[in-house]
């Protein structure tokens, strides 16, 4: 199943963004086909090229779209409003539900609780679990489950976050996707005889045991800010406990299993480099990627044979001078950065072939879309690499005139968060482990 928003994460696309998310919304229907997906949820993002292009998309590759309050004009339903799947000797009755936040021409939306509870109405007595893939976003999704009686499961898109445990409202569980087809979420239902709603007693545990973990640094830290005399160690690690203690409210722990409920647990399986591609599959990402930087860019001005790396010559009123500067008087420091991983993040993408990828680009390089940084793939120059003016801000300035203009000397937890995004990282950024590594100090 796809819970929606598949083809891109916004409602609107810009005429600038346009060719290229237009070539990858092309490759993820055609992908979809090909996986014989079972079920497709109609997201906001999914209409951001227009209902045209969605429903003769899905009609070229005979796609599953489903969708209870999606409709024209007259209001008439644009898919099918529910279908039926088996897995496992059970009967699955899926419906999905979009956002009405935005409008979209060509269509309309019918009102959401009464469109999913005809859905659950339609499938009652005829499937063993209703689902619905949603657009709407987790709170929402939340109250959905308390308002409308019937769902047993709610797969849900829009807020890109990913929640793998799933959050049990009443008798429904309701997942979050994550974003980016970073992984695929497997649900594994154990179903007890005259079971009634969800436990997940596996969940509870994982949860339990990072709330212990998240407690136990907290008290070292206090420890250390007791043992140590300097101020600005003193100052440094109150800022990291402070971050630390933040996570705590972030951590949900699922209810235990009384005996009266099915069991139910969540896993995402990244889609990482160490499973192997699909030969059929992998001749149609490849034959996308070729393409990337042949789009036409309003910047370059001309745009087929695409450079294997972004131009030498970035615009000339720049207020970033590249780390080729600094290294005149940080010699250190240069050296310090030079094994980080910032100092390569361009290659990585060369590597990928991914250079030209508006959705990469811009994190891998040196002050993307801010005045005076490259305002597209093709005119990042030499700031390619997460350089020191990333976390330091632009240098030109200092640079000409170190005791006249101060640079940015202690960078926040805000300024890695431009590029170390929840979304992007899934967690795995963790302020107080990552800024060590990157401090200059030894
Ligand atoms: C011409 C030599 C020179 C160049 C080039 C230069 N700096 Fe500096 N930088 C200095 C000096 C000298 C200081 C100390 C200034 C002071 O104490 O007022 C300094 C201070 C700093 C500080 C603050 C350190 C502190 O303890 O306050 C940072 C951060 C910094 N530079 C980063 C950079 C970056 C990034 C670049 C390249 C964009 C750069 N500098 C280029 C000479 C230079
Ligand atoms: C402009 C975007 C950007 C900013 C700002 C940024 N990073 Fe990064 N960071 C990256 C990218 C991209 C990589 C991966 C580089 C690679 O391996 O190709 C990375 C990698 C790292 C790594 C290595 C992690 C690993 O798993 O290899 C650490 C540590 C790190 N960053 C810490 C920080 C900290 C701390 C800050 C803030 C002070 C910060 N970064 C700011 C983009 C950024
Ligand atoms: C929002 C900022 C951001 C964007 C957009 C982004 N990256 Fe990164 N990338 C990072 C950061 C931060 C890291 C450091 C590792 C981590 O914690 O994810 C990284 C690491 C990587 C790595 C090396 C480590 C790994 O996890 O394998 C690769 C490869 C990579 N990125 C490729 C891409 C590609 C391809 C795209 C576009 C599809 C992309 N990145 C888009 C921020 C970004
Ligand atoms: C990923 C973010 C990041 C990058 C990239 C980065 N720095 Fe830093 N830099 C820091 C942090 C964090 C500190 C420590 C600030 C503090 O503790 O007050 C620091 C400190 C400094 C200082 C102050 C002196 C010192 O050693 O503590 C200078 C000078 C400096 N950096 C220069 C550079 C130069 C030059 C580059 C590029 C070659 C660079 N930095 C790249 C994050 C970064």
């Amino acid at each position: 199943m796809d819970a929606g928003d598949l083809l891109w994460t916004r409602p609107k696309v810009t005429a600038k963004e346009r060719p290229q998310r237009e070539l990858k919304a092309k490759l993820l229907l055609e992908a979809s086909a090909q996986l014989g997906v079972d079920a497709m949820g109609v997201g906001d993002g999914d209409l951001a090229f227009g209902i045209d292009f969605l429903t003769e998309h899905a009609s070229k590759h005979g796609l599953p779209y489903v969708s209870a309050n999606l409709a024209d004009p007259a209001g008439a339903r644009i898919f099918s409003q529910v279908v039926r799947v088996e897995r496992g000797g059970k009967t699955f009755g899926i419906t999905s539900v979009i956002g009405t936040t935005h409008k979209f021409e060509g269509t309309s939306f019918l009102p959401v609780n009464e469109s999913i509870t005809a859905a659950v109405a339609e499938l009652t007595g005829t499937v063993d679990f209703v689902v619905v893939l949603s657009g709407l976003g987790l709170e929402e999704d939340k109250t959905l489950a308390t308002e409308v009686a019937g769902i047993d499961l709610i797969f849900g898109s829009h807020t890109r976050k990913m929640q793998v445990d799933p959050v049990i409202v009443g008798t429904t569980a309701i997942f979050q996707a994550g974003s980016r087809g970073k992984h695929v979420g497997e649900a594994t239902l154990a179903l007890r005889e005259g079971g009634v709603g969800w436990s997940n007693d596996e969940g509870r545990e994982r949860s339990l045991r990072r709330l212990a973990q998240i407690r136990e640094q907290l008290d070292r830290y206090d420890t250390q800010i007791e043992q140590v005399s300097e101020q600005r160690s003193k100052d440094r690690l109150v800022r990291l406990r402070k971050v630390t203690q933040g996570r705590l409210d972030k951590i949900y722990v699922p209810p235990a299993d009384d005996g009266t409920t099915h069991v139910i647990t969540g896993k995402s399986i990244p889609m990482g480099k160490d499973l192997v591609d699909e030969p059929k599959m992998k001749e149609l990402v490849d034959a996308t990627l070729e393409q990337l930087g042949d789009e036409p860019d309003q910047h370059a001005g001309h745009g087929h044979g695409a450079q294997p790396h972004a131009t030498d010559t970035p615009k000339k009123d720049t207020d970033y001078v590249g780390a080729s500067t600094c290294l005149g008087c940080h010699r250190e420091q240069y050296a310090d950065w030079k094994d980080t991983g910032h100092a390569h993040a361009y290659k990585t993408l060369v590597t990928e072939k991914r250079q030209f990828d508006n959705d990469c680009w811009s994190c891998h390089v040196t002050g993307a879309n801010k005045p005076g940084g490259p305002d597209s793939a093709k005119t990042v120059g030499t700031l390619r690499n997460v350089q020191c003016e990333a976390c330091h801000g632009p240098g030109r300035k200092h640079a000409s005139n170190p005791p006249g203009v101060d640079m940015v000397k202690t960078p926040t937890e805000a300024v890695c968060l431009e590029c170390h995004t929840e979304e992007q990282t899934e967690g795995r950024f963790v302020f107080e482990d990552y800024i060590p590594k990157v401090d200059h100090a030894d």
